[in-house]
């Protein structure tokens, strides 16, 4: 099907002369003024593919034509072309001003009104094809986050989710018991205990949901349980780095516990200068009609890392910081200090114990 286009112009011979060079390619109306040219426009905005306006017209003429078309919304859908004898750049740059897409001097060239007609036909179907397209992607990611929000709310108020919610809590009751044991053992055998504090904390519903829709997997509790390992977490302070190690191997070594992962960033300290001992562990829970095992993460760190990560990790999470990448530098080089630091209060204790006592 032909492109329709409208030519407005006051002179009949202008109107007859542009028919004829474009009704080869288009169906082509006409208007005598501004007034007409806004009825058929009202008419049949949606299917006009161009609009050729002069400027100089009775009742109307194009300016008022180009503001009417701004305030219906018109111009950035209609490509207007000015085809007009005024040669006053003020007026030719009032036009662009107004949102025209070219400005075509009378008299006219056939070949080149053709042309340009077509160009900015072109240029306006790809900008709508663009907006178009970005528009449908804003949508798309709208209708995304709708459906997140929803399986987040449905999963809130099922009774698996609840249940499974209750199952990790559980598990942090079991694992924090058993290191609480080895503490209160160590305590009452050798008076000293392998750690100083134990903190722990059930993955919020939105930190849940937040981390399985950005890596794009299903809000159910089935994918929960396959997709995160830190629902369920841990912190367990110790005094001195070895301390942390034995710590991790007798917890280990309970034969009901199994060692899913280990992340050793002791050993192998992110650029940041973080330091700490992950472990995911599995940990069997006893229900009243089931033994499940469930997965937990344990962080592992000496006082001074802890002291140091919960500083680092207000940078992380605060937006505009000054100087963050200063800050940043400092905290590496604190990072470092205080590995230097616990190896040193780690080799005064030995002395004091003269590596004798240490029970563990
Ligand atoms: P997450 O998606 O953050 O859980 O990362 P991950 O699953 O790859 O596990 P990883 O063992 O690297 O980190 C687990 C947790 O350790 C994080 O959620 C933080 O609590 C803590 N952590 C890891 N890296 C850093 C760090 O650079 N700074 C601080 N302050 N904490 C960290
Ligand atoms: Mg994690």
């Amino acid at each position: 099907m032909l492109q329709k286009i409208l030519v407005v112009d006051d002179a009949e011979l202008n109107r007859e002369l542009l028919h004829d060079v474009l009704a080869e390619e288009y169906l082509v109306d006409t208007a005598e003024d501004g007034a007409q040219a806004l009825e058929k426009l009202d008419a049949d905005a949606r299917n006009t593919a161009a609009l050729l306006l002069d400027l100089n017209m009775p009742r109307m003429d194009g300016f008022a034509v180009l503001e009417e078309m701004g305030r219906r919304g018109w111009l950035p859908k209609i490509p207007v072309l000015i085809i007009s004898g005024e040669y006053s750049p003020d007026v030719e740059t009032r036009c662009f001003q107004l949102g025209v897409s070219d400005f075509i001097h009378k008299p006219f060239e056939s070949s080149i009104v053709k042309n340009r007609v077509k160009n900015s036909i072109t240029l306006f179907a790809y900008k709508r094809h663009l907006e178009q397209t970005v528009e449908e992607q804003a949508e798309a990611l709208k209708k995304q986050k709708q459906i997140i929000q929803i399986q987040a709310e449905q999963l809130k108020a099922s009774e698996s989710f609840n249940r499974l919610m209750m199952e990790y809590e559980a598990a942090i009751m079991e694992m924090e018991t058993r290191l609480k044991v080895l503490n209160t053992e160590f305590s009452q055998a050798y008076k000293r205990n392998p750690f100083e504090s134990i903190k722990s904390r059930l993955k919020s519903i939105s930190s849940i949901y937040e981390k399985l829709g950005r890596r794009g997997l299903p809000i159910t509790v089935e994918s929960i349980q396959e997709n995160l390992a830190d629902v369920a977490g841990l912190r367990v302070i110790c005094s001195f780095p070895d301390d942390i190690y034995r710590l991790a191997e007798l917890i280990t070594m309970q034969d009901d516990i199994t060692l899913v992962r280990e992340k050793d960033y002791i050993k192998n300290p992110k650029p940041n200068g973080y330091r700490s001992l992950h472990l995911i562990l599995e940990v069997p829970i006893f229900l009243s009609r089931e033994k499940k095992q469930m997965k937990v993460e344990v962080q592992f760190r000496t006082i001074a890392m802890d002291f140091w990560a919960s500083l680092e990790h207000k940078l992380k999470y605060k937006r505009d910081v000054a100087h963050a990448t200063e800050i940043s530098r400092q905290l590496k080089a604190c990072a470092d200090s205080i590995e230097t630091l616990d190896y040193q209060m780690q080799q005064i204790r030995d002395q004091i114990y003269q590596n004798r006592e240490i029970p563990f």
